[in-house]
């Protein structure tokens, strides 16, 4: 009986055609990766599919401070930041990225996580108790949706950055509490939340303002600092959720914010005290990562990158242009997450099938992932990219393009 409902439920979704399947990959994280196909055989592929921005996980000195790190810190922290867990790696990490922070957060200080995820939902049910209201725009990531459904606020969702809708919510609000909920950069868009606007919304409105820059931090900012460095925010109610599995490199997250704050998520969030602290030895190799994306490796790869985007977004239009029976879009992105937006879901499934037969892997992402009838490629982009991997991507999306168009 139990299996049969499985089974029923798993049918279903396979007609949908929206079955995710697990890969496993034999190589490191890199442009160039070797992964194993259905059959278990490995095969390699040219990747356009993590987040690895700015091509970090692979740096050499990134291995070496992990292993330097494994050496002094041996293996696990053994039990929660609070118990015995916190060490002087997640020390050193969090007062490096104070420092970061404090040209935009007044009275900064930053508390570490494991994952995103969890830094997600630490401060969103933390701050959302029965007295306050989430402002949450429609294309927040899954972590900050599940964290308000965790809480005990109430949620006003608002049209994807539309500033306007946002104001009548908040003025019509009776919350005592307010709280405006971004990412920074869309995960599945690439596009950039009008940050500035939210705060002086924020501002007008006594809100904290929630920004998710997972795909922001290393990647935005003269010094890869993220959004705030790119728009040259400052203020005491940003509360800033940095992730640093992406352009890091590493793994692990981060919440930046007044001390107040953090003091609070110390004191009250379950994700924080109910969880075992990470390793310390990737706090220790972290040190190395800030140090590069900071540096001048950093502002090359973040160079690098802007080539790369500005290379595939005029083949991308070129493309779109010469196929436009098919109906594809590209959004309105200006980060190294670049979507093609082709519609429904067996396109998508089509595309991506047939890109992999031709040796690339480029995801494709369904609903519920993203919102019904646009289905899309996620191409992403990483510093480790060359021209020439941008030319193989295009040409083999063209000779897709062709077939379709006669389908
Ligand atoms: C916008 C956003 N926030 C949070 C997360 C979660 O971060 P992590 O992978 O470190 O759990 C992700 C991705 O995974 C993300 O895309």
């Amino acid at each position: 009986m139990l299996h049969e409902h499985l089974k029923k439920k798993l049918d279903a979704i396979s007609e949908q055609h929206l079955t995710r399947v697990l890969r496993a990959a034999e190589s490191p994280t890199s442009p160039h990766q070797t992964v194993r196909n259905i059959d278990g055989v490995g095969q390699e592929r040219l990747m356009f599919c993590s987040n690895d921005y700015l091509g970090l996980a692979s740096h050499p000195q990134i291995g070496e401070a992990l292993a330097e790190g494994a050496r002094i810190w041996a293996g696990g922290s053994g039990s929660s930041h609070l118990i015995s867990g916190h060490t002087l790696a997640h020390e050193h990490l969090e007062n490096r990225l104070t420092e970061w922070f404090s040209p935009f957060i007044p009275h900064a200080r930053v508390l570490s996580f494991s994952t995103g995820y969890m830094a997600n939902l630490a401060v969103i049910t933390a701050l959302g108790d029965s007295e306050a209201e989430f402002f949450s725009d429609e294309l927040n990531h899954a972590s900050l949706i599940d964290g308000m459904r965790l809480s005990k606020a109430s949620v006003q969702r608002f049209t994807h950055v539309n500033v306007s809708e946002l104001r009548e919510h908040l003025i019509s609000s009776t919350a005592k509490i307010k709280i405006i909920v971004s990412d920074t950069v869309f995960s599945m868009d690439g596009d950039i939340g009008p940050l500035p606007e939210l705060l002086r919304l924020a501002d007008e409105h006594d809100a904290w303002l929630v920004l998710d820059d997972a795909h922001g931090f290393g990647v935005l900012g003269h010094l890869g600092r993220g959004a705030l460095e790119h728009f040259g925010l400052r203020s005491d109610r940003i509360i800033l959720i940095g992730t640093l599995g992406k352009a890091a490199g590493l793994s692990g997250a981060f919440v930046a914010a007044h001390e107040r704050v953090i003091q609070y998520l110390i004191q009250s969030a379950r994700t924080y005290i109910f969880t075992t602290a990470s390793l310390p030895a990737v706090s220790h190799a972290l040190l190395t990562s800030l140090d590069l994306i900071e540096g001048e490796v950093g502002r090359t790869r973040r160079e690098h990158l802007l080539t790369l985007q500005n290379q595939l977004r005029v083949g991308l239009t070129n493309l779109i242009n010469s196929h436009a029976s098919l109906g594809w879009k590209l959004s309105n992105s200006s980060t190294p997450v670049q979507p093609l937006i082709v519609g429904s879901n067996d396109a998508a499934v089509i595309l991506a099938t047939e890109l992999e037969c031709a040796g690339l892997r480029v995801p494709g992402i369904r609903p519920p992932t993203v919102p019904v009838g646009q289905a899309r490629l996620r191409i992403t982009l990483c510093a480790t990219h060359t021209e020439s991997d941008i030319n193989r991507f295009l040409g083999a999306l063209e000779i897709t393009a062709n077939r379709l168009e006669t389908l």
